[in-house]
């Protein structure tokens, strides 16, 4: 076996941590060193350096950091009390936490359509889940949009919505942070809108564009009362000290190993968000005409969680077996979108009903995409895309 082939034949990652973590290998040992060494475990002095580092780089006036994506939206949902009677709108498209945590506060999800292009909320679809939720005699509260595989949702017409309904927005960017909306990052986009309206959840899961080495998230809220009480929640609804229970919360702290080694990973990120969109744009050329590629809203730019094509109806699971033949991973985000799953298929839907979302689960499938994704290995997956989709 010749070198050339033995190189042919390498596994591929969908998502390779492990590459990254060759890169920064002692950078990372030190830090998580250093936190055993002072054993502050729990928000000790790397969870608030992480706190700065976040605000600052996003550019929102809070950054609170917690235990999950899942727990960020949480908070959140929990300082603005929605509860029972309350409708939240939120993407049918999507992960289960994005409804997950509305049901968990005893609200009901109202599942809207996405765009297709996007793959984020529609606003038409939008404005149809409002009229809904109020048929129901439910009362709509909130909007959950998602940037789904890192590309911001369309704020501003959603925010134009919510604002003529008087709704909070919660924007999930659990896949999204690092990620542009008209020249704001994600996190800072709603400097102009109600204060203690808004507020941005990301997720620290290692496989996102931004991951620790275990569960993590953060919120980004401009408004200090609202960052006060998210504060308070995420230690036991917490009020003069950690002994005076003032709310009912929960465990939500990020651990201070967690914090550590997002800090060292923070100082390459603009780096590899660099590299992720240019594996993006090679993607994009090399697959155009026989794939639809995914197309970024103006004014936006993606950290390219996942890079998901879409394909003709039928073709989908003979590209997969012949790519995984070669070595080639790919996944399906979202074979059902939430309305189809056994946990959620009981809550309301948008009138008119949801059929992009439908369409796209037969359709999409995405690719490996990560920052060490180097120019070789990323041609063996085009020329084993574009042959399987000539053949
Ligand atoms: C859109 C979306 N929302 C929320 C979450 C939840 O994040 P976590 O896994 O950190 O709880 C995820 C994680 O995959 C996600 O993709």
């Amino acid at each position: 076996m010749n070198q050339h082939t033995r190189l042919d034949e390498r596994p591929i990652s969908l998502i390779d941590v492990a590459a990254q973590r060759r890169r920064l290998g002692r950078a990372i040992d030190d830090a998580v060193a250093r936190v055993l060494m002072h054993c502050q475990f729990i928000l000790g002095p790397e969870v608030r350096a992480l706190e700065s580092e976040l605000a600052a780089f996003c550019g929102a006036r809070h950054a609170i950091t917690c235990s999950s994506g899942t727990d960020a939206l949480r908070l959140v949902l929990m300082a603005w009390g929605i509860g029972p009677g309350d409708a939240v709108i939120c993407p049918t498209f999507t992960f289960c936490a994005t409804a997950e945590v509305v049901a968990l506060c005893g609200a009901t999800p109202v599942m809207a359509d996405v765009d297709a292009d996007s793959f984020n909320l529609d606003p038409a679809s939008l404005k149809r889940a409002i009229a809904t939720a109020k048929k129901l005699g439910l009362k709509p509260r909130a909007i959950i949009p998602v940037d789904l595989f890192g590309q911001p949702a369309d704020h501003d017409a959603i925010a134009a919505i919510a604002d003529a309904h008087n709704l909070f927005i919660l924007d999930d960017a659990a896949q999204a942070f690092g990620a542009t909306y008209k020249n704001r990052k994600l996190g800072a986009v709603f400097a102009g809108r109600k204060p203690g309206a808004s507020a941005t959840a990301t997720s620290f899961f290692p496989a996102k564009p931004l991951g620790c080495y275990g569960d993590g998230g953060a919120i980004f809220v401009d408004d200090d009362d609202l960052a006060a009480r998210i504060k308070s929640l995420r230690v036991h609804g917490e009020g003069v000290d950690k002994y005076d229970a003032a709310g009912i919360g929960l465990a939500a702290r990020l651990d201070s190993i967690q914090a550590a080694v997002l800090l060292e990973k923070l100082k390459i990120f603009p780096e590899e968000i660099a590299a992720r969109n240019t594996v993006a744009e090679r993607y994009a050329s090399g697959l155009a005409g026989l794939a639809m590629v995914p197309r970024l809203a103006k004014d936006s730019t993606s950290v390219w969680a996942q890079y998901t094509i879409r394909l003709a109806p039928g073709r989908r699971d003979a590209l997969a077996a012949t790519l995984k033949a070669q070595g080639i991973p790919t996944a399906i985000y979202y074979a059902k979108p939430l309305h189809r799953q056994a946990a959620y298929s009981g809550f309301p839907i948008a009138e008119g009903g949801l059929p992009v979302s439908e369409r796209l689960a037969g359709e999409v499938i995405s690719l490996p995409m990560h920052a060490y994704l180097d120019h070789p290995t990323q041609d063996r997956i085009i020329v084993a895309v574009r042959q399987a989709l000539k053949g």
